[in-house]
């Protein structure tokens, strides 16, 4: 017999079956509430609401627990690489030797893109943010693949526009950089790594020999794995809503890149550093800060603290914290913001405001301090995230069709005014 709640609504008893996952979650089901009660749930920001059953990415907030497919992010990170993780996402299964070969060459003999899409980086300023021009490098696929747009599509087709995603992705992110610094863009190098291939993009100036630094792929690799995927946030739940009335997956994920751009979410990374920035020419006053943080009439927050749902430390932190102590020691670089972050989450972590409300750093805390470190500029930041991020968004994508999710279309309770004649303006 499945698992009931009882809801008592006017006297009358409703019994809603409970959902059980494979990792113990429980959820309530209330797809029938509204037909059998008339009542809807409200719950701004989704904070107590499941929008779907997921097979590819299990969080544990309270334990700080992450696993892609069942594996532990600390595994991943350690000895798997960024296109061995995305053919884990989206397919479901780590590959064979064979099956990664294969995935990789099919990525690497598509990473040019046509060459009209200069025209359309060409009528961005250099002042455009470069996760504006991403995500309208990213929309525009769809102008030179039409087939795309088959919300039929075959199974080679999805693949075919997966594997177009990956491989375009650090073309179009190197190329919006190339743009914002006003120099020549560069095309791929087919003969490197994906990391190696996209630094050398971002960073190869034309007349100069460029040596990508292994020790800065590595760094950029395991990055891009900690930021693969994490279930139902923001902007994957931007993606899925989007691809859910059959909207092809590039136009589906550049939502998600314009989603995640906001500073609450993957803007953060930027805003971190910003911060750390701020408080150093502020002569790295730390408690002034931590008190602003937690002052209600300063709009000022802890920018890379809290998250939705880690209550305790975000398992990708603490890799990227160790990361970045590596990463600088290796590249010989002294950060003062790294000390100045240290410092700060030192206070934190012993702060009442900050334990009781179990704010602890998250993703963003320390991935920026890496990301400067191997010479990527702040505006950048959001798009190394975003570019991390391809696999999940495509796997989420992939699922919400493969399971045929019906169009996203939440309900409202109305606020507003009840029915009133309309005036002619003479009489307003
Ligand atoms: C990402 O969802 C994901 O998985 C996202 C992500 C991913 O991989 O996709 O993990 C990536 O987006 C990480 C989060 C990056 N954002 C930031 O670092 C911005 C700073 N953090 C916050 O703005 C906030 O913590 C959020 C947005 C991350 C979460 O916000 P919630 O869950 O809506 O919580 P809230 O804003 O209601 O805060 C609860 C309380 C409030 O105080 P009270 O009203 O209870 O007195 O905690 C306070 C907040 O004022 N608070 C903070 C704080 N974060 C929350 N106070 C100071 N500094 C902070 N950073």
């Amino acid at each position: 017999m499945p698992k009931t709640v009882e809801l008592i609504i006017d006297g009358k008893s409703h019994h809603l079956p409970v959902i059980e996952g494979s990792e113990n979650e429980l959820a309530i089901d209330i797809s029938d509430l509204r037909d059998n009660t008339g009542y809807v749930t409200l719950d701004v920001g989704y904070k107590n609401t499941g929008a779907t059953q997921s097979a590819i990415t299990f969080l544990d907030g309270e334990t700080g627990i992450l696993r892609y497919r069942g594996y532990a992010i600390e595994d991943l990170a350690e000895k798997s690489s960024f296109l061995e993780v995305a053919y884990l996402l989206v397919f479901g299964e780590l590959p064979t030797k064979a099956q990664l070969d294969k995935f990789t060459h099919d990525i690497t003999t598509h990473t040019l893109v046509h060459e009209d899409v200069k025209k359309i980086l060409d009528g961005f300023p250099s002042t455009s943010h470069p996760m504006g021009v991403l995500a309208s490098l990213f929309c525009a696929q769809t102008a030179f693949y039409p087939e795309s747009l088959d919300p039929n599509r075959s199974t080679e087709g999805v693949y075919l526009s997966i594997v177009r995603s990956l491989a375009k992705m650090p073309t179009f992110a190197a190329w919006a950089y190339k743009n914002a610094v006003g120099h020549p863009v560069n095309y791929p190098d087919n003969k490197l790594g994906y990391c190696a291939r996209f630094l050398k993009m971002m960073f190869a100036l034309p007349a100069e020999d460029f040596e990508v630094d292994e020790v800065v792929a590595d760094a950029l690799d395991k990055l891009l794995i900690l930021h693969a995927d994490h279930e139902q946030n923001c902007s994957t739940s931007t993606v899925r809503i989007v691809g859910s009335s059959k909207a092809s997956i590039y136009s589906s994920i550049s939502a998600g890149i314009n989603a995640l751009w906001g500073p609450l979410h993957g803007g953060a990374n930027q805003e971190v550093i910003v911060m750390l920035e701020n408080i150093k020419k502020d002569g790295g006053n730390t408690d002034k800060w931590i008190d602003k943080a937690k002052d209600k009439n300063d709009p000022f927050r802890l920018m890379g603290f809290g998250h939705r749902v880690y209550k305790n430390f975000d398992p990708r932190a603490k890799i990227i914290k160790k990361a970045a102590d590596d990463v600088l020691k290796k590249l010989g670089v002294n950060d003062p913001v790294l000390d100045i972050a240290k410092r700060l989450e030192e206070i934190a972590l012993k702060d009442p405001y900050f334990v009781e409300r179990k704010l602890y750093p998250n993703v963003d805390f320390y991935s920026g301090i890496i990301y400067r470190a191997l010479g990527i500029p702040v505006d950048m930041f959001t798009v190394m995230f975003a570019m991390g991020r391809m696999p999940g968004w495509i796997a989420q994508w992939k699922e919400l069709r493969e399971n045929k999710e019906p169009i996203g279309r939440p309900r409202q309770i109305y606020t507003g005014q009840k029915l009133r004649p309309f005036l002619e303006i003479s009489k307003r």
